[in-house]
């Protein structure tokens, strides 16, 4: 395989000195972008996308081939694994994700079983394959998983939630049932995870948007346990153990220390975090990525660049006793956001973040 023509990303994650700081977008393909909505549009829906390989290509290039991000995301989604699990999962115009066959019992979680990465959910392997050979060496690749607490959330929810009543009432009356579950999602995200680096992944991401819902403790019990499986078993395995690996717990910033602690590389940031305490915090053991406000997007041009800026500066100059900065969103770009804004996001963050790395 080629050397990366932009290794970037890369290079900040393994704790390298770099010119500039890199940037990508979460969602960075999705429905602010005509194009995106177009090939969606021509597939019928958002899961047909995903589970045709050469679409889910074409839409992770889109906004590579219009912006010149410095990294490319698989296009897929957290809720594949609990679909190949057999929960049947749907997406309801106007309610997002909802599984047909949601956990309703003790008894569902025991039938659970861990889906083989290259058959039931072969076709993200696949589009990991397509998507690396069209990349053709342009810039890395990330791979993902949701968090187990995140994954078993929506499984029990069977939807979207306010409340999480379903699955906390689950953690706190059968914690026992609670932790089998995690422990099925947590082997299946290990898989999976493995499967996609063997396939072409270069970087992973795991998405733990719902464990800043709960306590300290139970986060430490319920999401953060979990994810610290994974860093491990990412970690041990020959072949994986390069392959760097973020986290990102949506209102997590308390835990920072903790999730540093787990051995992963780097943590994404929300936007509610002073990135400039976060480094002060944990920035000499990993990296940092994010965290501006995805508001911000929908808005003016002058905003995005003072905005930009302010997290660029926020972090500050760069230092050998510092991991880094992958410039990003505190969130994904909502679809309201201006595709003009997203350029010149780009642009002022590959443009000014030099002066913050030079001697
Ligand atoms: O970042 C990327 O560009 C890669 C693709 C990606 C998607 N979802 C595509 C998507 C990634 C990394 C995800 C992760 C994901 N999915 C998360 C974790 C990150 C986060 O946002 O907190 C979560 C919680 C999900 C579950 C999910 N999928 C929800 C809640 C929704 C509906 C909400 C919405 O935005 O409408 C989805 C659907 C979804 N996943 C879309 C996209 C582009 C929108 C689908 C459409 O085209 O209508």
């Amino acid at each position: 395989m080629k050397a990366l023509e932009n290794d970037l990303y890369l290079r900040v994650l393994r704790g390298e000195k770099v010119e500039r700081t890199p940037i990508w977008v979460m969602r960075q393909a999705g429905r602010y972008l005509p194009e995106y909505r177009a090939t969606r549009a021509a597939a019928g829906d958002f899961l047909t996308l995903c589970k045709t390989p050469d679409l889910a290509c074409e839409v992770t290039l889109q906004p590579i081939d219009r912006f010149g991000l410095d990294a490319a995301i698989l296009f897929s989604d957290i809720l594949t694994i609990p679909d190949a699990m057999g929960l049947e999962l749907v997406l309801e115009e106007g309610v997002g994700p909802v599984f047909n066959k949601p956990i309703r019992a003790t008894a569902d979680i025991d039938q659970l079983a861990v889906p083989d990465p290259e058959d039931e959910l072969g076709y993200v392997m696949d589009a990991v394959r397509v998507i690396r050979r069209e990349l053709d060496g342009r810039v890395p690749l990330i791979g993902f998983t949701g968090s187990p607490w995140t994954l078993a959330s929506y499984m029990v929810e069977g939807q979207g939630s306010k409340d999480f009543r379903r699955i906390k009432g689950l953690m706190f009356e059968s914690p026992d049932a609670a932790h089998r579950l995690l422990q099925v999602v947590t082997d299946a995200v290990i898989v999976y995870l493995k499967a996609q680096v063997v396939a072409g992944a270069q970087s992973l991401m795991v998405f733990d948007t719902w464990g800043g819902m709960l306590s300290t403790a139970n986060y430490q019990r319920f999401s953060l346990a979990y994810m610290q499986q994974i860093v491990t078993a990412i970690k041990q395995d020959p072949i994986t153990a390069n392959t760097p690996i973020v986290l990102f717990t949506k209102g997590g910033g308390q835990w920072l220390e903790m999730m540093a602690d787990t051995g992963c590389d780097g943590l994404g940031l929300d936007w509610t975090v002073d990135i400039a305490q976060a480094r002060a915090r944990v920035g000499d053991r990993v990296v940092l990525q994010g965290n501006m406000d995805p508001v911000v997007m929908n808005t003016g041009q002058a905003q995005v660049e003072q905005e930009a800026m302010q997290v660029l500066s926020g972090y500050g100059k760069h230092d050998a006793d510092s991991k880094g900065h992958i410039f990003n969103l505190g969130h994904g770009i909502q679809p309201f956001a201006k595709p003009e804004n997203m350029q010149t996001l780009v642009q002022t963050v590959q443009q000014h973040s030099a002066e913050f790395h030079r001697e």
